[in-house]
């Protein structure tokens, strides 16, 4: 579709596609306890460290036979090429021709940022504001000191900057509050700004199109909060606007200097990085903020220079990539056993799901394979509470990646944590065989027929596939450096697939209906089911 780019090669028309087919019936049938019986060097050869993060796939369905064909056919494909196209700014969003340059935010691209000046103004700008915030010198209506922040935005717009001031505020005590409002339900900006002093807060609007319904209406909560608070509607002082769209931010009543620019080439889920960050460093701080940024720096160089064989984001993207589309498992479950990392399942989600969740490729065809698994999960120990039963003896296949970051010291609190983590990878990949349950059951003194009777219930399968990654320290460069991993890891399934990772046509459709119903419109193309609960929604007062 798009010149700039290497051309398209689809990867089940190479030879390895068809070498890993065959590699996946294997490994369907096969236990990974038995991999490591046969081979000693399995954890070594199946773990890589990188930067501050320690990823151990040892526990995968997988072997270094099958690593080697993943790395051969990412080269088939191409994916140097596609790295290099991503990092010159090349259009590897191709449907929207657009470049996807968030690593130029953090300094990470090779190329310069496009619109250099304006580029560099907000980042001044930015700055400026934080450091004005932090002296004290942003007002609001009354003349009061604004020291609050409410940030209003959903999707990449919110999920970004929420994950990092949650995950910071266990590192440190914010220097100042900062609340996220996402939802369209009025229950979520009531509840949030409960207990603001409204004379104080400050909101910040980030949404890069300025269109979307649930930021906008938001907007107009805040400003009928704010009115009704200080008794007046001159409420400008009290909001920022973040956005691509500035034209829009304008109509809606933002003065041009309270505007910050967010970049068209920074997708939405990708735009943590930019001036969508700014809740980060007037909670934490501006130097905290560059630090997270230097984290991801370190990964995009990590993942631009490392050749393909020790490249951790390159693992992981074809990790999943082999998971989701050879061994049709559908299903991973992110487990981070860190409570401030308690969003960053829903981060994922959407980086992977909005990203991923496509199946037409750059030459028009439809991926013939599955794609984007289902990523869902949370923070551990709490699963283990909730959901792990059915990965120990539910029939479904899923894969599960363990995030287990390890500050430096080590408390006894965070040591027990990460115990129960690297337990429950162990448990669920070595199981429970029959005969072991019968002999727990024995020793626990039950009868022959209760024992027979109640092994199999006792009995777990084991075989769970699972990566484990680690951190060496927990700070905000090495969070910069995990969330970047990620994001690298899902363009490399995108290249691979085919399929464009920085476009989002398909929660479109859901939007537009959406519009139809709030304005009343036709209903006809619609299903009876749709066309009657509308009926029914209208008629309820
Ligand atoms: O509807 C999906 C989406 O467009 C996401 O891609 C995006 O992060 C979110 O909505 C919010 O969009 P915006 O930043 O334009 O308000």
């Amino acid at each position: 579709m798009t010149d700039s780019l290497p051309p398209f090669v689809a990867p089940e028309q190479t030879p390895e596609w068809a070498e890993l087919l065959a590699s996946a019936d294997a490994w369907v049938a096969r236990r990974i306890t038995d991999a490591f019986a046969v081979d000693a060097t399995r954890v070594d050869a199946l773990s890589l460290p990188a930067g501050a993060l320690w990823l151990d796939a040892s526990k995968q369905a997988w072997d270094a036979d099958v690593l080697a064909r993943l790395l051969a056919l990412a080269k088939a494909v191409r994916l140097p090429d596609g790295i290099e196209a991503l990092f010159a700014g090349a259009e590897v969003n191709f449907t929207e021709h657009r470049p996807a340059l968030h690593m130029v935010c953090r300094g990470g691209a090779a190329v310069p940022p496009p619109d250099r000046e304006r580029f560099t103004a907000t980042e001044a700008h930015l700055e400026a504001l934080t450091s004005a915030f932090h002296q004290g010198e942003l007002r609001g209506a009354t003349g009061a000191r604004l020291d609050h922040v409410v940030n209003l935005g959903i999707g990449g717009s919110d999920l970004g900057p929420r994950l990092v001031c949650e995950a910071l505020s266990h590192l440190e005590p914010p220097r100042h509050g900062v609340r996220f409002v996402a939802n369209l339900d009025p229950g979520d900006f009531n509840t949030t700004v409960r207990g603001l002093e409204a004379a104080r807060t400050l909101f910040v609007v980030s949404s890069k199109s300025f269109g979307t319904a649930e930021t906008l209406a938001n907007l107009e909560r805040a400003r009928a909060w704010l009115a009704r608070e200080l008794g007046t509607h001159e409420t400008a002082a009290h909001f920022l606007a973040i956005t691509s769209n500035p034209d829009k931010a304008r109509a809606l009543g933002f003065a041009a200097e309270r505007i910050l620019w967010l970049p068209p080439w920074v997708g939405g889920r990708y735009s943590l990085w930019s001036a969508v960050g700014l809740p980060v460093a007037l909670a934490f701080g501006w130097a905290r903020f560059l630090e997270l940024r230097a984290g991801a720096r370190r990964m995009d160089q990590h993942f631009r220079t490392a050749p393909l064989e020790r490249n951790l984001p390159v693992w992981l993207g074809l990790l999943g990539l082999w998971n989701a589309s050879l061994l049709d498992v559908s299903s991973c479950a992110v487990l981070p056993y860190d409570q401030g990392l308690a969003w960053f399942p829903a981060w994922l989600q959407q980086l992977e799901m909005e990203s991923n969740g496509k199946r037409c490729r750059r030459d028009g065809s439809l991926v013939p394979y599955p794609t984007a698994a289902v990523v869902w999960g949370m923070n551990g120990t709490l699963g283990q509470h909730a959901f792990h039963q059915l990965f120990y003896q539910g029939t479904r296949r899923l894969t599960l990646d363990f995030i287990v970051p390890l500050p430096r010291p080590l408390d006894a609190g965070r040591r027990a944590l990460a115990q129960h983590a690297l337990a429950q990878a162990g448990a669920l990949l070595a199981g429970r065989t029959r005969e072991e349950a019968r002999a727990a059951l024995r020793a626990q003194g039950l009868s022959p027929a209760e024992i027979e009777a109640l092994a199999p219930h006792h009995e777990i399968p084991g075989n769970r596939p699972s990566s484990v990654l680690l951190t060496d320290g927990w700070n905000a460069g090495v969070l910069g450096e995990l969330l970047a991993a990620y994001e690298h890891a899902t363009f490399v399934r995108g290249w691979i697939w085919g399929i464009d990772p920085f476009d989002q046509y398909g929660v479109e459709l859901g939007k537009e209906l959406a519009r139809t119903l709030a304005a009343g419109g036709t209903l006809a193309g619609f299903d009876p089911s749709t066309r009657a609960l509308a009926a029914r929604l209208d008629a309820h007062r």
